[in-house]
């Protein structure tokens, strides 16, 4: 799909101030970074700015504080970025501010400021216009580039582009191309794969799909609720008893289209040293608590896989954190990896999977996005997005 959003490249940056809004919301291990891929990804947007000569003002949000909170600062990242980028990049000790003003104005062209986490401020999330005007008078053009909190309608991601002029990224540039083309105009066969523990938070992505898919691959914890509804047993496994009727009427209009599990791992508890079995879907047993596909879903699944033009894949197919649950995830990510498919993976927990796994690299893309990536695919408008100016 062609991007209608102007991008950083359509604007003259040099010797501007320009803030950019990326997605540094990294894991954190005893404040050390656990998976460090946005901030490796907002590194093209980043690079391009400081060999422009732009004055590159970044910020933003590191968890969910509440009020100033020294666990969540971007110290650590900044860090990690000044390596990343090869430059310097000092932290701010706010992100708005008379001491922040100050250091930007002292900025030349070319440097780099990480500003403190802003989600210090309560006004961020609120999207306080007010909060919004002081960050955008830091800078005379916007960047954002943070593509997995495009979701959502924060000073920082959305009020300050109704201030300043606002263009996107390359990492939101590529985000849509490859999410958006998927949507749009897909290779078939389109096979999208949908796991996740809950029915409840992956309905609208079913709805938006379905007319679009030309299979629909079904796995994790959600699949033993339609499982229920085609009549069988499913023992102690999770079931979303408020959505049974959404899936009975699923498997009753797309059963052609749809792809659930013939087999699946079941066990008596979830932990790493479970001892796990593979039971046909008609033989769970009443106790059983079934927690990953089996191994001639695999070999179905990874099939379709095979012969896909395009593949999205949005929740893992089991409790892959644990060792004797993880063969289904694993195997769908080395499907997708050694799948000649334009392979898409949707961020939060299929990204780490692929990761995780080691199949990451051979995917044709590996969303930045959980929540945002989702919501694309949903068929809904990112606030981020929509705020930025249209290329027209
Ligand atoms: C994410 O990790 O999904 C984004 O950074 C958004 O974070 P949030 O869910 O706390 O808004």
């Amino acid at each position: 799909m062609a991007f209608q959003k102007k991008i950083v490249r359509d604007v003259d940056v040099t010797d501007k101030r320009v803030l950019v809004r990326c997605d540094f919301n990294v894991p954190l291990d005893n404040g050390q970074i656990t998976d460090d891929r946005r901030i490796a990804a907002s590194v093209p947007t980043l690079r391009f700015l400081v060999q422009a000569g732009a004055k590159v003002i970044v910020c933003s949000h590191l968890g969910r504080p509440k009020g100033v909170t020294p666990e969540f600062s971007l110290g650590v990242v900044a860090e990690r970025l000044s390596e990343l980028l090869g430059v310097p990049v000092p932290l701010a000790p706010n992100c708005v501010g008379a001491a922040v003003v100050d250091m930007v104005d002292r900025m030349v062209g070319g440097e780099v400021v990480l500003l403190e986490n802003v989600r210090f401020h309560p006004e961020e999330e609120a999207n306080d216009p007010a909060f919004a005007a002081q960050l955008a008078s830091l800078a005379d053009v916007y960047v954002n580039d943070a593509f997995g909190t495009a979701h959502r309608a924060h000073a920082s991601t959305e009020g300050v582009a109704h201030i300043i002029p606002g263009v996107a990224g390359f990492l939101i540039e590529k985000e849509i191309e490859y999410l958006g083309s998927a949507l749009d105009h897909p290779k078939r066969p389109f096979v999208a794969i949908l796991g996740g523990a809950k029915v409840k938070d992956k309905i609208p992505v079913i709805e938006s799909l379905l007319p679009k898919v030309d299979k629909l691959i079904i796995g994790g914890g959600m699949a033993f609720t339609f499982l229920k509804a085609q009549g069988h047993e499913i023992g102690k496994s999770l079931f979303d008893e408020s959505n049974f009727d959404f899936c009975k009427k699923v498997i009753a209009e797309h059963s052609s289209k749809l792809a659930l599990p013939t087999d699946v791992i079941v066990a008596s508890e979830l932990s790493d040293t479970a001892l796990a079995s593979a039971v046909g879907v008609n033989a769970i047993g009443v106790n059983d608590i079934g927690a990953d596909i089996g191994p001639a879903t695999i070999h179905d699944f990874s099939e379709i896989i095979a012969t896909a033009g395009t593949v999205v894949w949005n929740g893992p197919m089991g409790v892959f954190e644990m060792k004797p649950f993880e063969a289904g995830t694993r195997s769908v990510a080395e499907a997708m990896a050694n799948s000649a498919a334009v392979t898409v993976v949707g961020g939060g927990d299929s990204a780490a999977a692929a990761e995780q796994f080691g199949f990451a690299d051979d995917m044709s893309h590996v969303s930045t996005g959980g929540g945002a990536s989702l919501e694309f695919l949903e068929g809904q408008v990112l606030p981020g997005l929509a705020a930025l100016q249209d290329r027209a």
